[in-house]
């Protein structure tokens, strides 16, 4: 069978290298460009029959503007943009091409891939999409299909809220001024593991984590919510309303987990 031709731009580095590699490994042959490689998107284009795009969020959109309009009906255009509802409506707009949405709900760290979740938004066509679904999940990786939509309202509360609750905590320890090696002496398992997530978003490159909250259309919504979650909290204990506060939480444990906290 011929060897399938991958590009992938933005495949140097992060996860585009990541699926340069798991590519490899599954007999494609892959071109990888960056900013700063000899190949260019448009020797990508021309050389490939699948091109990914895996480029930092913010210039995702002018990158599928640029690569869209050289691929044919036959050729498969993808992404890996961890938000899908405008890089997907960019990849149908701008290409002939088939379309197909990917978002994998991992860092391209992680070694054990096995139950690990990816999306797929499958806009146009069928002919790749049961080849990028079999090759996932040949890897174990567990592939859900959902609507760019759906996902983006879903990244709302596993990125926004999770990641904005994480940047909070860690912008008031620093602002306690209380040295970290000082923290950990009186540490709990419970706050160790918030410190080492605090530490993971902080330390490594936390534009990407700023980007998933400030470019999800659904951001605000959620952090309203958030906000008066925590307003009304908040009036509970100042008001010394102790009752209340514990039949809120009661009641939200119940909602969640279908029982009565003792
Ligand atoms: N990191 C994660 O945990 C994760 C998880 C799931 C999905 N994603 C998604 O994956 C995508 C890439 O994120 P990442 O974390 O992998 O980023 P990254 O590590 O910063 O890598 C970005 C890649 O894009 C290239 N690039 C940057 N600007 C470019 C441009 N103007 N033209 C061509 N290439 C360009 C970079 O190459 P040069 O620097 O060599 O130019 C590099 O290869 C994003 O859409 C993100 O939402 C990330």
């Amino acid at each position: 069978m011929k060897k399938i031709k991958v590009g992938i731009i933005g495949g140097t580095n992060g996860m585009g290298r990541w699926f340069a590699g798991l590519l490899k490994k599954e007999g494609c042959t892959v071109y990888v460009c960056g900013r700063k490689t000899e190949l260019g998107i448009i020797d990508l284009a021309r050389l490939c029959d699948v091109i990914v795009v895996a480029v930092p969020i913010t210039v995702t959109a002018d990158i599928i503007r640029q690569v869209g309009p050289l691929l044919t009906k036959d050729a498969l255009l993808m992404d890996l943009t961890s938000l899908k509802k405008e890089p997907v409506k960019l990849m149908l707009t701008h290409s002939k091409a088939e379309v197909i949405g990917c978002h994998p709900l991992f860092g391209p760290q992680l070694k054990d891939l096995s139950g690990q979740n990816v999306i797929l938004c499958p806009a146009r066509g069928e002919k790749w999409l049961g080849w990028l679904r079999g090759l996932l999940k040949k890897n174990k990786l567990d592939v859900w299909e959902s609507t760019p939509d759906k996902h983006d309202k879903m990244m709302a509360i596993v990125q926004v809220l999770n990641h904005f609750n994480t940047i909070s905590m860690g912008m008031v320890l620093a602002d306690t001024n209380i040295p970290l090696d000082e923290m950990d002496k009186y540490s709990t398992p419970f706050f160790r593991t918030k410190l080492d997530i605090i530490k993971k978003l902080f330390t490594e490159g936390p534009e990407l984590y700023v980007d998933l909250i400030t470019e999800n259309p659904e951001a605000n919504r959620m952090l309203d919510i958030y906000e008066k979650t925590i307003k009304d909290i908040r009036g509970k204990i100042k008001s010394g309303n102790k009752a209340k506060f514990k039949r809120t939480v009661t009641k939200a444990a119940q909602k969640l987990y279908g029982r009565e906290n003792k």
